[in-house]
């Protein structure tokens, strides 16, 4: 959501805030700043809406002299978008300067003590609030490290903090709980950041700050400490992480240069587990015992569940194994019923969505084993789960997912596989012709990706839609839900994903002259009562398009407009279903005119309730 940006070395400061603020736009935000420690003590520049805003206000970063300084895109929680609301904040007596990420649950509580001791507050963020707590503890102890201590023992919620000290002017401050951190090591030069990409231009090297740690950086160096104050060891370590991932490489947006990454991203991603014909998770430290569930829950948020949804039918479907799919946020608080030998399956691209990382807390606490699949190295839900497969997207920087949902299915049907075969349900054969079949996803993908004229035009004549429904049944339902989120996230028009045979039960009322229906037809078995359900809304005035399996019994007598994906064994086809929709939403936001990478309102990575 927000992002932080730190430095403290020998070269101005704001210009290199300014480019790692630029490489976490993507995250979103609605406004942006800056402290930087000059001669005349620290000095702040804030300003609303993007961050070309703040550039050129301080003229590039030029008009802020200065070697130590922090930096902040805020997306707003507790009041406005406005400059007064942005970070950097102040303590009334300016000794201490807070960037935040996260949320202070117990700041009105927090803040009406301190009004009541006499402070005065100019804004009206949580993030003030901080700023003045620690302001109000160092004035009573002088000491940067016991004045965050305290803060950290009185705050409820999730922050992750950097503060500078007037009185330290050497040195930056930070502390983190539930909200991602790390501290870039140079030479004779210190970074920290709340997300990779801010520092990959300086440095692959960094530490991942952990939870309820604070740490006091140098330009030399950097100590960690426990939340007590206790110092705690730690090795840095190399990211791997391509920087021209962050790039658009000639691509007009990053969303469409996700999408063609695609093919890409599942054949890396297969690769890295499927070697001589075998699915081996042994890198994870995944072995046999695991993979034996009587029960599965899996547990995601937005797209992320959506890849869940379709897993459950793959898994059941495959594995005999019975497969729950959870929303995190509604999992992590309902006293959810373990059955005896359940996994937990939590499904993240950033691994830091707080209810999914709550999800795992959750199931670890009733001694429940989790597996996380995740995209992010050493991001939070990647290093509590007990075990992790990474998928091998790359770094995402478009907010609406593509390529990193397409490589968790990747993992999830090489789980599926496993379970199967450990399950017993399936032989040799079986085995090695799904493993070809996922095999062979991206290269069928880039057919689909050949034909994108044709969802251009498509958007191009329909953008006067005002509401879409998506059906399907099945793998194909799911296919829908993820269909419907893209569109409705990007484009800003209302999309909604219905199970084909609930139509009928209240919604098919809405359906009127014109509205659009995109049914998806890939199971031989059901295709059919799919196809009648579009009939029935064509009678209803509806314009229909039907998205088939190439070789689907459904293929020849559709209504309306028919799109096809090549031909693949039905368990898989979600893979290729949900391009020709990525692809619909992407044309349809682009020619609306809407910021398709950045959409209004949204965060690439959620980390607050
Ligand atoms: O980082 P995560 O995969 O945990 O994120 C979960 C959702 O916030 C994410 O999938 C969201 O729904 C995307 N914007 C969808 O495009």
């Amino acid at each position: 959501m927000c992002g932080i940006v730190g430095y403290i070395g020998k070269k101005q400061a704001a210009p290199i805030l300014l480019e790692g603020l630029k490489k976490l736009e993507y995250r979103g935000y609605d406004s942006a700043g800056i402290a930087v420690r000059g001669e005349q003590g620290i000095e702040v520049v804030k300003t609303p809406g993007r961050l070309s805003n703040l550039v050129e206000k301080t003229a590039g970063g030029a008009l802020l002299k200065g070697t130590v300084g922090i930096g902040h895109t805020r997306w707003a929680t507790h009041g406005g978008p406005s400059e007064c609301n942005a970070h950097p904040h102040c303590s009334a007596d300016g000794a201490v300067t807070v960037v935040h990420n996260g949320i202070l649950e117990n700041f009105r509580e927090l803040k009406e003590k301190l009004k009541k001791s006499g402070y005065e507050f100019g804004s009206e963020t949580d993030t003030e609030v901080i700023a003045a707590l620690i302001g109000y503890y160092y004035s009573k102890c002088g000491d940067p490290l016991r004045a965050i201590s305290r803060f950290m023992r009185r705050a409820r919620g999730a922050y992750a903090l950097a503060v500078l000290f007037r009185d330290f002017k050497d040195e930056i401050f930070i502390s983190r709980k539930d909200s991602p951190m790390i501290v870039g090591v140079g030479e004779g030069e210190m970074f920290i950041a709340s997300d990779v990409p801010a520092i990959l231009n300086h440095t692959r090297t960094v530490y991942y700050v952990d939870n309820l740690e604070m740490a006091r950086l140098c330009a030399d160096g950097v100590v960690f400490y426990h939340a007590d104050g206790e110092v705690t060891e730690k090795e840095p370590v190399t990211v791997d992480m391509d920087p021209s991932a962050a790039e658009k490489d000639g691509w007009e947006h990053f969303m469409i240069k996700e999408i063609h990454e695609q093919p890409r991203a599942v054949s890396e991603t297969f690769h890295r587990y499927v070697q001589g014909g075998k699915i081996d998770f042994s890198e994870a430290g995944v072995e046999e015992d695991i993979l034996k569930p009587s029960h599965i829950v899996i547990v995601g948020c937005g797209s992320a569940y959506h890849v869940g949804a379709v897993l459950q039918y793959v898994i059941e479907e495959l594995a005999r194994i019975p497969v729950r799919v959870e929303l995190a946020s509604e999992f992590r608080y309902r006293n959810f019923i373990f059955e005896e030998n359940t996994l937990v399956v939590a499904v993240s691209q950033s691994g830091e969505t707080a209810d999914t990382l709550a999800a795992v807390r959750e199931a670890k606490a009733h001694g429940v084993k989790t597996l996380a699949i995740v995209n992010v190295q050493g991001s939070s839900i990647a290093r509590e789960a007990d075990y992790t497969l990474f998928t091998v997207a790359g770094a995402e920087i478009a907010v609406a997912t593509t390529k990193a949902y397409s490589a968790q299915l990747i993992v999830g049907y090489l789980l599926a596989l496993e379970f199967a075969r450990l399950n017993g349900k399936m032989g040799e054969k079986e085995y090695a012709s799904a493993l070809a079949e996922i095999d062979s996803l991206p290269e069928k993908m880039k057919k689909i990706l050949d034909s994108k004229a044709e969802y251009q035009k498509f958007a191009a004549e329909h953008l006067g839609v005002h509401d879409v429904f998506m059906i399907g049944r099945g793998v194909d339902y799911a296919v829908c839900m993820e269909g419907a989120l893209k569109l409705k996230e990007v484009s800003y028009v209302h999309t909604e994903a219905y199970a084909a045979g609930e139509l009928k039960h209240g919604t098919i009322s809405l359906i009127e002259e014109g509205t659009l229906v995109v049914g998806v037809l890939s199971r031989d078995s059901i295709a059919e009562k799919t196809a009648s359900n579009l009939e029935e809304v064509v009678s209803r005035g509806a314009n229909v398009v039907s998205l088939v399996r190439e070789g689907c019994s459904a293929q020849h007598s559709q209504p309306g407009t028919v799109w096809t994906v090549p031909s693949v064994a039905e368990c898989f086809a979600a893979s290729l279903l949900v391009l020709p929709l990525q692809l619909l939403s992407y044309y349809v936001s682009v020619q609306l005119g809407h910021d398709v990478d950045k959409p209004r309102n949204l965060a690439k990575s959620v980390t607050v309730e």
